[in-house]
């Protein structure tokens, strides 16, 4: 039995790993500070998780020295989930994201030497960190005249004459995109992302210098149930379920093309897992399901699980800083930590359908918001 901390334990993914390790008996406390744009009026969500799994529970903020040393006392490894998750956002609450995530890592950090250096020094042994597939900015290509190839990012005239897809930077030709492995460097698209990047590079540095293994996943899309719908930043699954479940049309960026993996919680959760088993070794692994899709097909999934008929609003929109295609090759998780995903996106859409029909639809206001706020920065068209 370990004793693990998880921070952002009270959110979409920490909910369920604290259940998961609560489970197999491990003893699990959450450290979260109940982000009102998360837990919005039930801020008390996580309660039900903490009687649930039957965990402690502590409200605070990662970017607090106190609430990290006394979060830290007795435990045996960290998972730090705990983050502001709008990529759009990110670019215009700039500071707020980097006091969250860059700082609160830091904190974090600071803690964890804080206590390795107390005369009898019981520091955590082990450290995972929530990283993500938006450190990679464009996945991996082939230019059939080039070979493997970088991608340029798109510019905004090319985003606004509907050029979608992003030339070779060698020859300007055209590219068939390929999974992205760890290897592809990384060049993150926004603010969020840069975030990310350095969280997981920071926590990195840090376990090497001090022998603490360290283990990044770089989630690529997770949903599930109880990923919040009236979020209006969260990932594409829980907006296009709120608003078919609105009676409104779902709104498709560019022309629906995009390639993205879709992961379920549960592989999500598995992963976590296994980054905590002594044997995993440092580093950072793509967290996905290999499998991937279009935007335009998931849409369609979508509404055939929920039993609603697709209406499609398409209107050439473009986000500035969306990546056309990030697709996820996971074989060095599968090598070095026994991942495996196991749930299908058509077995996952149906458990995600199963939960909402227990939850009351979101206010049909809010789903037009994050939008609307894109366009009031000039990030969006
Ligand atoms: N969900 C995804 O598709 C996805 C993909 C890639 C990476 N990730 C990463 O996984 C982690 C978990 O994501 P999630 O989907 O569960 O998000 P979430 O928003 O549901 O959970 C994050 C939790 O962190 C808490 N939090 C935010 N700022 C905090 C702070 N300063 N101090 C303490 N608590 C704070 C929030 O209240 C929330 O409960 C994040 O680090 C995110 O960047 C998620
Ligand atoms: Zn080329």
């Amino acid at each position: 039995m370990a004793y693990i901390l998880i921070t952002g334990g009270a959110g979409f993914l920490g909910g369920h790993l604290a259940e998961r390790l609560a489970s197999r008996g491990d003893r699990v406390r959450l450290l979260d500070n109940l982000s009102p744009q998360v837990h919005g009026s039930r801020g008390l969500e996580a309660l039900p998780i903490a009687l649930r799994c039957d965990c402690e529970f502590r409200r605070g903020d990662v970017t607090s020295p106190s609430a990290l040393d006394r979060a830290l006392a007795g435990v045996d490894a960290v998972v730090h989930l705990a983050a502001a998750v709008g990529v759009g956002q990110s670019m215009y609450r700039i500071a707020e994201y980097c006091r969250s995530n860059l700082q609160g890592t830091a904190e974090l950090l600071q803690a964890i030497l804080r206590r390795r250096q107390r005369p009898r020094g019981e520091a955590p042994r082990r450290l995972v960190i929530a990283s993500s597939m938006s450190v990679y900015g464009e996945g991996c290509y082939r230019c059939p005249r080039c070979g493997p190839a970088a991608a340029a990012p798109r510019s905004r005239e090319q985003l606004a004459k509907g050029e979608w897809e992003p030339p070779c930077r060698q020859c300007g030709g055209q590219l068939t995109p390929l999974p992205t492995s760890e290897a592809k460097a990384a060049e993150p698209h926004s603010i969020y992302a840069v975030t990310k990047l350095a969280q997981e590079q920071m926590a990195l540095n840090f376990g090497r210098a001090y022998e603490i293994p360290v283990v990044a996943l770089r989630f690529f899309n997770i949903y599930g149930p109880r990923q919040a719908l009236e979020n209006p930043y969260t990932g594409v699954v829980a907006i296009f379920c709120a608003r078919l479940r609105a009676g409104q049309p779902l709104l498709l960026f560019e022309d629906g093309e995009q390639r993205r993996d879709f992961v379920s919680v549960h592989d999500a959760v598995g992963a976590c897992l296994a980054a905590l088993a002594d044997a995993t070794p440092a580093g950072a692994y793509n967290i996905a399901s290999g499998e991937t899709i279009t935007i335009r097909r998931l849409a369609a999934a979508v509404a055939e699980a929920l039993h609603r008929p697709l209406r499609l609003a398409e209107g050439r929109r473009y986000r500035i800083g969306d990546v056309r295609h990030c697709m996820a090759d996971i074989s060095r998780a599968r090598r070095a930590m026994a991942y495996e995903p196991r749930v299908s996106l058509s077995a996952g859409l149906a458990e995600l359908t199963g939960w909402l029909d227990s939850q009351a639809p979101p206010a049909g206001e809010i789903l037009g918001l994050a939008n609307q706020e894109l366009r009031a920065f000039g990030l969006g068209g």
